[in-house]
């Protein structure tokens, strides 16, 4: 089984459940508040770990409880955790997150120790990208470090995943050619083709970033499955499954990312990895929370 490496952000998600979004000027009531671990690159590295993966993350929390918590929790599912930063001087990153009663979420970070995994750091951990097969990153750490990272495990043969999350509107023009898969959502495709997404404008969409340099381009469709684009030019689309009854989308994205590396670790194709992702995601979403949602394997 090949070894995967996560790097990216770790949050500890303070839920609430809403009955609708609070409008500009309106306060409202939520029902109860949970603490649930999170965070886009460590929830990719859980569902790595407990879907039997072989996994490590790099990223940064601070020297507090909710870090230590963090940490505990990645490790009880097997995720190497030895190298992640334990910052005196700043919070571990947190996430606020609505939870309205369809299951769509609002999520606001505050980055804290997730603003220090800098390009230094994954220098002085080198090795452990040496180390790895599969590199999966997203846009929760500074960006300076995902081009680094992307670059530098690029140079050293290593198969490169973006899960281009939070999204951004104009991302370096070399990071494309580092990656051998992106994979964004409809609302993420959007932002990275500077035009809001149009079912009928995929092909066309997913052929502008593969004209960037990307390799792969596979985009998730939320209750409409996914949808790859493969190098060249063929093009498959996956369902999801429609019976599925939407508790909590939250970390349906990062899920899927970490159950597609997981398969891909296990010499799977880009398809059948992908079929995976889908009915792991498709668990995920009927299920509260971030890393409480992910499914073991056997189910
Ligand atoms: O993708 C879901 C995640 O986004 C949450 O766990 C939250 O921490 C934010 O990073």
């Amino acid at each position: 089984m090949k070894q995967l490496l996560v790097i990216g952000s770790m949050n500890m998600d303070f839920v609430t459940h809403l009955d609708h979004m609070p409008a500009v000027g309106e306060t409202i009531l939520a029902q109860g508040l949970e603490l649930v671990p999170g965070g886009k690159g460590a929830n990719q590295a859980y569902a790595m770990g407990k879907l039997g993966g072989h996994a490590t993350l790099l990223g940064a929390v601070g020297a507090d409880s909710q870090g230590t918590k963090l940490c505990d929790n990645l490790a009880s599912v097997g995720v190497d955790v030895s190298r992640v930063l334990h910052l005196g001087d700043a919070a571990t990153g947190m996430a606020v997150i609505g939870v309205q009663p369809q299951g769509d979420n609002s999520i606001i970070v505050l980055p804290g120790a997730n603003s220090r995994v800098t390009p230094d750091y994954i220098r002085q951990n080198l090795d452990v990208l040496e180390a790895s097969d599969i590199v999966v990153l997203q846009l929760e750490i500074p960006l300076e470090t995902v081009v680094y990272a992307a670059q530098t495990a690029k140079r050293l043969g290593k198969q490169v995943i973006l899960d281009p999350a939070p999204a951004v509107a104009h991302l370096p023009e070399d990071l494309f050619p580092c990656l051998d898969l992106i994979k964004p959502n409809e609302t993420e495709l959007g932002i990275l083709t500077g035009r809001p997404y149009e079912p009928a404008r995929l092909r066309e969409d997913a052929l502008s970033l593969q004209a960037k340099g990307v390799r792969r381009v596979l985009v998730t469709l939320g209750g409409a499955g996914s949808y790859l684009l493969r190098e060249d030019g063929s093009q498959e689309f996956f369902q999801a499954d429609p019976h599925v009854t939407v508790v909590d989308t939250t970390a349906a994205g990062d899920s899927f990312v970490g159950a597609l590396a997981v398969s891909l670790s296990r010499g799977r194709d880009l398809a059948d990895a992908a079929r995976f992702a889908s009915r792991v995601a498709d668990i995920v979403v009927s299920r509260p929370g971030a890393q409480s949602s992910i499914p073991y394997l056997e189910e």
